[in-house]
């Protein structure tokens, strides 16, 4: 969950790899450091985010074309200038980063331990390093052996990279089940843990598989060799990443940006897949699992957190219109519950990062009991992506914010494309019934514009519940996984109490909650639901609860009894998710800046979840 970057060339190091921690910090920011290579070993770090690390720096020597760095979630050891990453081997003279979590580390550490070592920080990280330092001294092998010795010796996760003042052209790199990729430009190499610190030096990239060790030397080509010895032919793919990607472009922050591209990352996840006019949906990324989908009996969604509430609305939308069984499962709780698996099921995995642990796990578990397992991830190249048989990317571009918004609204419209493809091949709708799905789908971008024009309406009610300790948020139907996602996002941005509820289940529990200090938010775009919601809406008010109302444009039966009011553009009502969410997000951004709350790099989060 940490993220990594290095470098080996002619070029000044330093703002490379700075620029690059830069990049990489939405992945832990509670710690930085670096180490480069010049006539010594220089290793600086500290506590607190990359602009902490880079006033530290200031006035120190920086000079060398070979270095590393690091930017820490920490996992092992609290956040301090010591368990800070670069760890250096116990002579001083090697350096190395890790990404990951070494699981057998007590026993390696107890093991160097007993024959001397010494530890200075308490991360699982530095056995690593006191390892291959102690196979290079006492088997006196080269510096890639002693990776490879090493971390054949451990178990767990890992993406690493080494440096070492006796190889000053050398860097050693390795992963497993942790993301790592190499950028190989003209005379140089840069590995990172994705390719953002990579895209503006060059789009020749390879993605490192799992137990592949990288050895990148000065004026050499890039080669690869496994832990089991064997030698690799790298792939070289090429990068599909603009500069303007990464950038805020204008927005004061990078979750406000990846809201307001929500129309264009909509469009993007449609493209040369939908054709409403011929009536065409076409998913080329599982076009070899077609017909597997449509045939099957069941389906299961793995996911986390955001992603799996986009899984919540897929499985709406797949039983409601494909007629086909599907559950929604947690992936930390599907993994560990000995669930049942056969080869018939399809099992969807939902991931933006494509990286998080759990997803991964999941889907490995999936693959051995003999299911075929389709991905939908953002990130090209990810371990998910990878992992799975087939999958259909969501195009959202890069999201650099910790709080997830494009990608939620991508992920739903993969799934609705899915759905409705099912549901045409099955017969399960009418034709007629299937072209105005995939009109009104197609109008989804425009809907999506015309959501976010109420920015400065919600940015004045922002103001008005700023202060307040919680949140309720109720939704029946389609709308639901659309409260929960508004919970969700308030909580992890404004660090505000928030539950997303389904309307009518308010009544067996949260209803004590409500007095004259609790905000609700009811998502009351439902027309089957309609009366019922309203009930509920009058269930809050006769206790005194503050009720904000999602509505469709023109509704008065809610607006009226609501105290405030958002209006909607009318859509299908499966795909109102795709329009409620936009103004959910932005309440919560709104929120977020006035409490004064760091909006890309909430507390205590990171954007991909590579630990369990
Ligand atoms: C919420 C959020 C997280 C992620 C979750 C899964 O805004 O970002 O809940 O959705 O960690 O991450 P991915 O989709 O990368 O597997």
């Amino acid at each position: 969950m940490c993220g990594i970057v290095a470098y080996l060339g002619r070029r000044h190091a330093y703002p490379i790899l700075m620029n690059g921690l830069y990049r990489l910090e939405y992945r832990g920011y509670d710690s930085a450091g670096l180490a480069l290579l010049n006539d010594d070993l220089q290793v600086y770090k500290t506590k607190g985010k990359v602009s902490d690390l880079e006033a530290f720096v200031s006035g120190k020597n920086i000079s060398g074309s070979v270095g590393i760095a690091h930017t820490r979630w920490a996992t092992h050891g609290e956040p301090n200038n010591i368990n800070a990453h670069p760890h250096v081997s116990p002579s001083g003279n090697m350096a190395l980063i890790h990404n990951g979590i070494i699981e057998n580390y007590v026993y390696l550490k107890e093991e160097l331990i007993r024959r001397g070592y010494k530890f200075r920080s308490s991360t699982d990280t530095e056995v690593i390093i006191h390892l291959i330092e102690d196979f290079m001294v006492n088997v006196e092998v080269p510096l890639e052996e002693a990776v490879r010795m090493a971390m054949d010796m451990v178990i767990g996760a890992y993406a690493i990279v080494v440096i070492s003042k006796h190889d000053p052209h050398k860097l050693i790199a390795a992963r497993k089940a942790s993301p790592l990729v190499v950028g190989i430009g003209d005379g140089e190499f840069f590995v990172a843990s994705d390719p953002t610190p990579i895209v503006e030096y060059t789009k020749n990239v390879v993605y490192l598989d799992d137990e592949e060790i990288a050895i990148l030397e000065l004026d050499q080509e890039l080669k690869i060799r496994t832990i089991r010895n064997q030698e690799k032919v790298p792939y070289v793919e090429k990068l599909e990443m603009n500069l303007s990607q990464l950038e805020k472009g204008g927005f004061p922050h990078f979750m406000l940006k990846e809201i307001f591209e929500q129309p264009r990352s909509i469009r993007d996840s449609l493209r040369g897949r939908l054709n409403a006019a011929q009536g065409v949906v076409y998913l080329g990324g599982i076009r070899d699992f077609e017909q597997k989908l449509v045939n099957a009996e069941r389906i299961i969604i793995v996911a986390c957190g955001t992603s799996w509430h986009a899984g919540l609305v897929g499985e709406y939308l797949l039983e409601d219109i494909a007629r086909v069984n599907v559950e929604v499962e947690y992936a930390s709780e599907f993994r560990y519950r000995n669930p049942i698996i056969c080869e018939k099921d399809i099992v969807i995995a939902i991931s933006q990062s494509g990286e998080t642990a759990d997803t991964l796990a999941a889907i490995e578990l999936a693959k051995q009991k003999g299911a075929t397992i389709l991905g939908i991830c953002n990130v090209v190249g990810s371990s998910i992506a990878r992992a799975t048989h087939a999958g259909s990317y969501t195009h959202a571009g890069p999201e650099i914010g910790v709080a997830s918004t494009k990608a939620f609204t991508a992920q739903v419209t993969i799934l609705t494309m899915m759905a409705l493809m099912i549901a045409d091949k099955k017969g399960t709708i009418r034709r007629s019934r299937f072209h105005q799905l995939l009109n009104e789908l197609e109008k989804i971008p425009s809907k999506v514009e015309k959501a976010l024009l109420l920015n400065d309406k919600i940015r004045e009610m922002a103001e008005i519940f700023k202060s307040a300790s919680n949140f309720l948020y109720l939704g029946r139907g389609y709308s639901f996984p659309v409260a929960m996602e508004g919970a969700l996002k308030l909580k992890e941005i404004s660090y505000i109490h928030a539950e997303g509820y389904p309307a009518a289940e308010m009544k067996h529990g949260p209803i004590a909650l409500i007095d004259e200090e609790m905000p609700v938010v009811v998502v009351a775009t439902n027309k089957e639901l309609y009366d019922k919601v309203l009930s509920n809406i009058q269930e809050v008010k006769a206790r005194k609860g503050i009720i904000i109302a999602l509505v469709k444009e023109g509704d008065t039966s809610v607006a009226n009894l609501a105290d405030y009011v958002i209006e909607l553009p009318d859509t299908e009502e499966s795909l109102m998710p795709l329009v409620a969410t936009v103004p959910l997000q932005l309440l919560s951004y709104h929120i977020a800046v006035m409490r004064g709350c760091n909006i890309d790099q909430p507390r205590n989060l990171a954007k991909s979840v590579t630990v369990e």
